[in-house]
């Protein structure tokens, strides 16, 4: 029995689905029964990779949906909308849908997923969230058993790939930026990748299955790479550390009297971090990305692997698809969805106040060369009970010194206290750079 596949889109990861389709040789015997039937582009004039009947090519991905011979829609166009619209109308088609599109399932993933419960329909979305590694499947299923105690990773490849040629090369932002638009790893509007929106939006998806409820994506604190300067990469370099986009998600407090009824209170972020150099993720180069879930009683487990690009993401594309149809293949769903297939939500989870979390910092002062400034900053330091772990003057030229401070675990706002003190000190001109720590 063959399965009928419509593709909304054909760019980068719609060419990787194609080419994976149109070569079932050596893979699971279930590729060879799908046919790509229909597929959606904007401009039909444009030159493909892949040749395809034209017949099959059409700039309404409406008729895609709607055509009979289409039973699993793979939406891989991108964008918020017409994207939600088409999904939600393939649902109900009672059409399965597999998305890589993490934008909209982290602002509409609860709509998609209270219409595809009530039509009966599978919605998924391994592609969305690291590219080729299986992370969405594994904390659905293989993980369900543990108490989540924090979900941290790099999750978006294309400021990996940036981060890891500025400090191995010296390359310039702009060119790596440009080169990792060329391969396929960047957004259409790549400043969703370098403001560090794209990994908030994976880690919202990943928080609310991890945590078994939606994470409200407009309350991520969302800092990027766009304002990171190389002298803070090379300074971090120096003092043992390497800098990474750091994306994580931190049960806070425990569920029942002192968490939020029936809930459970999160700390989730996304901002430029420190790692000491031997940390497990500190190694993760590249478009590589790599996600540490850690729980009771498993521990710590890592998963590893591209986190972007044609192939990589069209395996997770394929490895939906293949779950769907292989449920087909059985005559399923007749008795319901399969709850930890469908992804379902049990509890609330609410985000805390930031101002209260604690972590290290790494802190660039650019100051005057001269007596007593270090000993000032100390001071304004200790009067907010910040506890200084190490401070180094790091250049220095023409009467001006660059100070670089790391503190111990402190908690935020006292650590913004000392430094609006900091600030307004003598002899010193202002914070030139402030990036958390692990
Ligand atoms: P892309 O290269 O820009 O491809 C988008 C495709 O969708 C193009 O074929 C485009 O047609 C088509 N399209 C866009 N709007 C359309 C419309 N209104 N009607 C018909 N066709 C339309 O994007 P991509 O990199 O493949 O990414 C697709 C999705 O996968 C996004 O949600 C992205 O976030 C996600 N994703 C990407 C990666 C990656 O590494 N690239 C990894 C994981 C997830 P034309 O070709 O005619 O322009
Ligand atoms: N632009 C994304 C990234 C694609 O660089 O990680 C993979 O989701």
């Amino acid at each position: 029995m063959t399965i009928g596949i419509g593709l909304l889109g054909l760019g980068t990861v719609g060419s990787g689905v194609a080419a994976i389709l149109a070569s079932p040789q050596g893979r699971h015997p279930l590729v060879g029964d799908l046919v790509l039937e229909r597929v959606a582009v904007r401009d039909l004039q444009r030159p493909r990779p892949l040749t395809l009947p034209p017949e099959r090519l059409t700039t309404d991905p409406e008729a895609v949906i709607d055509d009979p011979k289409v039973d699993i829609v793979v939406e891989v166009m991108g964008g918020l909308e017409p994207a939600r619209s088409l999904i939600l109308r393939a649902i109900a088609a009672g059409k399965p849908v597999v998305t890589a599109n993490k934008a909209v399932i982290a602002r509409y993933g609860q709509e998609i997923a209270a219409a595809a419960a009530s039509q009966g329909v599978y919605v998924l979305i391994e592609a969305a969230v690291g590219g080729g590694i299986p992370i969405i499947e594994p904390i659905k299923q293989s993980l369900g058993g543990n108490r989540i105690q924090r979900v941290s990773g790099i999750i978006n490849g294309t400021t990996n790939y940036i981060l890891s040629r500025m400090a191995d090369e010296g390359a310039a932002y702009a060119d790596v930026l440009a080169d990792a638009q060329r391969l396929g790893y960047a957004e259409a509007d790549p400043a969703a990748d370098v403001q560090g929106g794209d990994a908030a939006d994976k880690i919202a998806i990943l928080a609310g299955l991890a945590y078994g409820g939606p994470v409200e994506r407009a309350g991520i604190a969302t800092e990027g790479i766009d304002r990171l300067e190389a002298r803070d990469v090379a300074y971090a370099a120096q003092l043992g550390f390497v800098v990474k986009l750091l994306a994580v998600a931190e049960r806070v407090q425990d569920d029942g009297p002192s968490g939020p009824p029936d809930g459970v209170a999160l700390d989730v972020r996304v901002h430029p971090t420190l790692l000491p150099k031997h940390h497990p993720l500190a190694g993760v180069h590249g478009v590589n990305n790599a996600i540490l879930v850690e729980g009771d009683p498993v521990g710590q487990v890592m998963f590893f692997g591209p986190g972007a690009g044609a192939g990589p993401t069209a395996s997770a594309v394929v490895a939906d698809i293949l779950n769907i149809a292989g449920i087909r293949q059985v005559g399923g769903p007749q008795a319901g969805l399969d709850p930890l297939l469908a992804a379902s939500s049990w509890r609330h989870c609410a985000l805390v106040d930031g101002s209260l979390s604690r972590h290290r910092n790494y802190v660039r002062l650019s100051t005057r060369d001269e007596a007593g400034v270090i000993g000032r900053i100390g001071t304004c330091f200790g009067a907010a009970e910040v506890s200084i772990q190490s401070i180094v003057q790091l250049d220095a030229r023409e009467g001006e010194a660059e100070i670089v401070v790391i503190t111990h675990e402190v908690r935020e706002d006292r650590f913004r206290e000392a430094l609006a003190a900091i600030e307004a000190l003598e002899g010193v001109e202002r914070v030139a750079a402030c990036l958390r720590t692990l």
